[in-house]
Order: C-alpha cells, then structure tokens, then sequence
C-alpha cells in the first residue's frame, strides 16, 4: 500500500514518514523542494506544491492513503484531485482550534472538504504543538531571556512525535473512519513551568521577563503578527485553563503507550537553545 504524506519536511509531518516506514508502509513524501527535503532514503519523495493542485498528480498517482496538511485555498481540489486519484483514506491535520469561534483558523473549511469526499476520513486535532517553543529559541540562545506576557497561562503542550502517532494510527489502523480526534499532551503547564523544564534541560537559568499585555499587543502587531491572530492568541493565555483529562487520553489509546511528556520535548530539543 502506498501512503502520500504531504508536509513530509515538517514538524509532524517528518515524523508520519518515519512512522509509517517504520510500519513497513511504502511511503511517498511530497515537497516542494525536493532537492534539500533530507528525507530517509527508503521514503520516495515526489515534487508537488499544494497551493498548485495540478502538481500533485504524479505524487497522487498509485497512492491509496493520504496524510494531508490543511491548505484552506485548494482543500476542495486537492481532496477531488486525491480521490480521483485513487485515494480510498485521507487523514487530515486539523487543530484543536477548528471549531473555535473567536477566530477562523481555517481548519473549518478543509475539514468540509475531506468530510464530504466520499472516502474514509479521520480529522486529527492537536492542541497546542511543543514546538512552537522553537519561536523562542533565538532569545534564549542570545540572552537567556524570555519576554512575553501570561506567563501563568497554561497549555497542555504536545510532542510532535505524538500528533504523528496518532496521524499513523488512523491512517493504517481500522476503526478510525469517519471520526474527529481532538487530543493534546498529558500534562498541564504553565508558560513558567514549561521555561523551568528548557531550563532544566539546558543545566542553565533563564530569565523569564513579563510583558505587560497590552504593551506586548503593541510590539507583537508592530512586529508583523495580525492583530486579529495577536487577540485570539492573548484570549487564550487570558483564560484560566487546566488539564483537559479526555484529550490526554487520546494519545495512550491510539498508541498503546505513554504520550509524551514536555520534559521529553524539551530534552530532545535542547540543542535548539544552547
Ligand atoms: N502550532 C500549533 O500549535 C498547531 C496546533 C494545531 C494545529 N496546527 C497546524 O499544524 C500545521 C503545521 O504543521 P507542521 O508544524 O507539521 O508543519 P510545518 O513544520 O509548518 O511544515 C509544513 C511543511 O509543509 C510543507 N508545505 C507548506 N506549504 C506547502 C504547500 N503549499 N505545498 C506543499 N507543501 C507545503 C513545507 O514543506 P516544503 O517546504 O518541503 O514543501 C513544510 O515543511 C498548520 O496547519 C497548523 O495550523 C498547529
């Protein structure tokens, strides 16, 4: 069986090649760079750009499973492309924003798209990824010093080894078809907490510097982010949270092992913020 993994260079979608080659699946990963992709040699990666259905038909050609990365502008004809194709299941990364609406993180759209196509589906949505502590990397690595605001907001981060995990399992187990995974990590943490434990890692302090939020609004917009993404982002940290104990299930159940624990991300990850 041939497996199309689309975003095979990212965070997660790196990890789905590995998972699935790992299964002893035949792996096709698509990039748009295909000459620096790095990807294992057993993987047969294909050229193909998702903003540009039209270059995807030879990637598609033969696959009979397919791990999308949600691009709202063409999900409808990458979807009718994809089941043209051959396609028979699709297994979409969403997020554990999609049906939030104080913001349209797009999700919505791409969901509808894999929703109606007339093969097996499974929408994956992740909460809040580990790695985009990765932003952060470039100041700690400076100054050991991390500004921003909210530091007693708290998340429930979640190791991207994890959220392709669960992408393999709904793309090669059965059982999966028709359903929605919304899941996250198994801890809830504070923003603070999460520096300790790259402190910890790294065997050095860091200084956590907060912001005021409105200040830190100020500089974020001025920095580039959409005020409209800033104000999703800020309400979020705002909002007083804790474990949400039936996404940190999802995780143990698919896999049939421990999710991942952020101290497992951050030590992983410490080179990033030598
Ligand atoms: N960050 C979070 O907390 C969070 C939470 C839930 C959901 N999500 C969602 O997760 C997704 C990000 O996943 P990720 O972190 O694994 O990805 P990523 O690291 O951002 O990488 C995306 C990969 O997709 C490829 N790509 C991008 N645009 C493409 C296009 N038009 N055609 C073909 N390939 C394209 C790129 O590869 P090439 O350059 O090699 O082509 C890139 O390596 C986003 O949609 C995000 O909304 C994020």
């Amino acid at each position: 069986m041939t497996i199309l993994v689309t975003s095979a260079t990212g965070t997660v979608g790196r990890h789905v090649v590995t998972e699935l080659l790992k299964a002893g699946q035949s792996v096709r990963a698509l990039t748009r760079r295909p000459e620096t992709a790095a990807l294992p040699a057993e993987a047969e990666v294909r050229g193909g750009d998702l903003d540009q259905p039209d270059t995807l038909r030879a990637a598609l050609a033969g696959a009979e499973r397919l791990y999308l990365f949600p691009v709202p502008e063409t999900a409808a004809e990458v979807v009718a492309l994809a089941v043209e194709s051959g396609v028979r299941r699709i297994v979409l990364l969403s997020g554990a924003g999609a049906d939030d609406d104080a913001f349209d993180t797009g999700y919505r759209v791409v969901e509808a798209a894999v929703q109606s196509s007339g093969v097996d589906w499974t929408c994956i949505r992740p909460g809040e990824f580990a790695a985009n502590w990765l932003d952060w990397a470039p100041a700690i690595r400076a100054t050991r010093t991390l500004s921003r605001p909210y530091a007693q907001a708290v998340t429930q981060p979640t190791h991207e080894r994890d959220i392709a995990a669960v992408a393999a399992a709904a793309l090669l187990q059965d059982g999966h078809e028709g359903r929605t995974h919304t899941f996250a990590g198994p801890e809830a943490l504070t923003v603070a907490a999460q520096l300790d434990t790259i402190a910890k890692a790294l065997g050095e302090p860091i200084r956590l510097d907060e912001l005021d939020p409105a200040a830190a609004r100020t500089q974020w917009i001025s920095d580039g982010y959409p005020p409209e993404v800033v104000d999703w982002l800020f309400g979020l940290w705002a909002t007083p949270a804790s474990l949400n104990a039936e996404w940190a299930e999802v995780v143990p159940a698919l896999t049939g092992r421990p999710a991942l624990t952020f101290a497992d991300w951050a030590n992983e990850h410490v080179a990033a913020f030598r």
